[in-house]
């Protein structure tokens, strides 16, 4: 059984379907994709699985427990940590002493004893912000002060890792080297599900892709499937006739000069 079980999930806003029939599974080791268009409703995704969002049908399920009912703070405390598409920092507060109040609520909820302070330039260290630590959060650029959120999330010592767009804002070095890291940490056996409209880094570390289209599934698959799909060409490129896409961000929009279908890696 995955780690991280969606289960059929269904969230209504009013009369309106945002999400049907949700599957995603999401296995310890691995990353897991979870992209598609604007408005598709990951980030509806992540507010289900972490318990901001109540659904109208379905379930989640971490290590063989159904959450139904549970409130963020315990699923936190069960292993689930997220960053925010919209980010969630402490402006006033240095790089350290944001990942310090992690550590510390981490340390006064769990059985893990270890000192605070050094789990914190642990940290520091693994995402690269080490010569910030005393800079006030509110002074880095957006990039690099979502890499202090991805630093107080990891502060929780989580078993599943959902993070909504950490590349944005990001250059195509640091982009690389946050590649690196959740490789890494899949490596240290963490379950993360990442939600990215950055399509060549998805490409590049996910070992499964889950696209969502219009609050549905639309397909499930390795960044090969995925890539020479025609159904999630279509989702993010239009047809012929309504070959314009949403906003602009790296996936739906291709750079100048290059053709919409090479967005996914191969022409359409
Ligand atoms: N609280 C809410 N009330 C009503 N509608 C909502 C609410 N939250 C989200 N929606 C709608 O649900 C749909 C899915 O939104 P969601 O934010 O999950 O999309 P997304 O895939 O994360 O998009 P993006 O790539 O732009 O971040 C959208 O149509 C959105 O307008
Ligand atoms: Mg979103």
């Amino acid at each position: 059984m995955a780690l991280l079980e969606v289960a059929d999930v269904e969230v209504r806003f009013g009369g309106i379907s945002a999400l049907r029939g949700i599957d995603i599974t999401v296995d310890p080791g691995t990353v897991t994709g979870l992209i598609g268009p604007n408005g598709a409703g990951k980030t509806t995704t992540f507010n289900v699985i972490c318990g901001l969002q109540s659904v109208a049908n379905g379930r989640v399920v971490l290590d063989g427990t159904d959450l139904q009912g549970m409130r963020p703070h315990r699923r936190a405390r069960l292993g689930i940590a997220r960053t925010f598409q919209r980010l969630e920092i402490f402006g006033s507060l240095t790089v350290f002493e944001n990942v310090l109040v992690a550590a510390e609520i981490h340390r006064r909820v769990s059985r893990d004893r270890s000192n605070p302070k050094a789990a914190t330039s642990e940290i520091l260290e693994l995402v690269g912000l080490r010569h910030m630590a005393d800079e006030a959060a509110e002074t880095l650029p957006t990039g690099l002060a979502r890499l202090v959120e991805l630093g107080r999330a990891l502060a929780s010592r989580p078993s599943v890792l959902l993070l909504d767009e950490p590349s944005s804002g990001l250059d195509e070095t640091e982009s690389d080297a946050l590649g690196d890291l959740l490789l890494r940490l899949a490596a240290q056996n963490m379950a993360i599900l990442l939600v990215e409209h950055d399509v060549e880094l998805v490409m590049r570390v996910c070992s499964l892709i889950h696209v969502l289209d219009f609050g549905r599934i639309l397909a499930v698959g390795s960044p090969e499937q995925i890539r020479s799909d025609e159904r999630v060409r279509a989702a993010y490129l239009g047809t012929e006739d309504d070959v314009a896409v949403p906003d602009g961000q790296d996936v739906d929009a291709p750079p100048p000069g290059q053709a919409p279908g090479e967005v996914l890696g191969a022409s359409v």
